[in-house]
C-alpha cells in the first residue's frame, strides 16, 4: 500500500505501490531514489550516497531549481531545493495510478540566497509502466523573478557501453567541457568518455521523446518524455546530458568509482536561459518516463 515511511537512516520518505510498480520519494528534496518496474530498478541511486537529511542524495531523480550549475554564487550549485525538506500535501491512489504531492514555499533561508516568494509543487505518480516527475512554479512574489528548473534523472542502465541515446540529432548543444557549440551529427549518442552537455531547446521541435536504447539489438529501453509551459502554453525546453566517467566520478566523494558505468543522466529542463516568470505566473516542466 502507498504510505509514508522511513528510508534510510530514519529518513521520511514515501513509498508509492501501483500495481506490481513501486517508487520511493523522499522528503529531502522530494528526490525519487526507486522506481522499480516489474521488480527491476529503473533509476540510479549511487552505492556512496549521503543520507544525512542535508546533502543532496546522489541518484534519483533531484529537482533543480531555481538555478542550475551556479550562476549565483551566493546559492548553492543546482539550487537549493534538493537539500530542502518538502511539506507532503497528500497521497492519493486509485486502480491505475498512485500519486504524492509536496510543496515546497519560500522560507527565510530561501530568501536568504534567492529574495523572491514563490509557491513549489511537486507531484510524482506511478502507473504500472510509467514514473511522471510534474514540477510547478508560481510565482507568489510582486515582482517577476528568473529561474531555472530541471529534473536531473539517473537512469540505471545494464552497463554503459551496452546503451546509447537517441533524440538529439539535429539539436545544437553546448558541450560544458570545452564550451563549444556543436550540432549533434548523430542519431544514436554512446557514451564512451565524460559527457556533459545542454541540449538546446528549440521552438517548434520540443527535445522529446529521448531515448536510452540497447546499443546491439537496438531496443528501446526508456523513454524520457517531457512537456513545459508557462501560463498554460508551451515553451521550449533542453535536456542535459551528462555522465562523469572515470575521473570525475573518482573525484565526487559522494559517487563510488565504478558507478559511471551504471548511469546515464537525461535531464530535461530550462537551463540555457533564464525563464521569467511574472506575479503569478505559473511554469511547469513534466517528465514521464517509460518503460518500453
Ligand atoms: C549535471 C551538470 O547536470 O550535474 C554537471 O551538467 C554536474 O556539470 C552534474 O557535474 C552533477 O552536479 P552535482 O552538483 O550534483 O555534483
Amino acid at each position: 500500500m502507498s504510505r509514508l515511511t522511513e528510508g534510510v537512516n530514519g529518513l521520511s520518505m514515501v513509498h508509492l505501490v501501483c500495481g506490481s510498480s513501486t517508487a520511493d520519494i523522499y522528503l529531502l528534496g522530494g528526490t525519487v531514489t526507486s522506481w522499480r518496474y516489474n521488480g527491476e530498478e529503473k533509476l540510479f541511486v549511487s552505492s556512496q550516497a549521503i543520507y544525512n537529511g542535508v546533502k543532496a542524495i546522489r541518484g534519483g531523480i533531484p529537482l533543480v531549481f531555481p538555478q542550475f550549475s551556479q550562476p549565483l554564487k551566493e546559492m548553492p550549485q543546482h539550487g537549493f531545493t534538493r537539500t530542502s525538506k518538502l511539506d507532503l500535501q497528500d497521497i492519493v491512489s486509485s486502480e491505475t495510478s498512485s500519486q504524492v504531492i509536496f510543496t515546497l514555499t519560500h522560507n527565510d533561508s530561501t530568501l536568504a540566497v534567492w529574495p523572491h516568494k514563490f509557491q513549489l509543487f511537486y507531484v510524482v505518480t506511478l502507473s504500472s509502466d510509467s514514473l511522471t516527475s510534474k514540477l510547478t512554479i508560481v510565482n507568489v512574489d510582486k515582482e517577476p523573478f528568473k529561474c531555472h528548473t530541471l529534473l536531473h534523472s539517473y537512469l540505471s542502465v545494464p552497463h554503459i557501453s551496452s546503451i546509447s541515446v537517441k533524440g538529439f540529432k539535429g539539436y545544437t548543444y553546448i558541450d560544458k567541457l570545452t564550451n563549444s557549440s556543436i550540432e549533434e551529427p548523430e542519431e544514436e549518442c554512446e557514451v564512451n568518455q565524460e559527457v556533459d552537455r545542454v541540449v538546446l531547446a528549440q521552438i517548434d521541435k520540443p527535445l522529446s521523446p529521448v531515448t536510452v536504447i540497447d546499443r546491439v539489438t537496438k531496443t528501446p529501453l526508456i523513454e524520457v518524455n517531457t512537456i513545459c509551459t508557462y501560463n498554460n502554453q508551451p515553451i521550449p525546453f533542453d535536456v542535459v546530458f551528462w555522465n562523469p566517467w572515470i575521473e570525475k566520478a573518482k573525484a565526487l566523494a559522494d559517487l563510488g568509482d565504478e558507478d559511471y558505468l551504471k548511469y546515464v543522466c537525461i535531464e530535461p529542463g530550462t537551463v540555457s536561459n533564464w525563464v521569467d516568470v511574472d506575479s503569478d505566473g505559473v511554469l511547469v516542466l513534466q517528465q514521464t518516463l517509460r518503460v518500453i
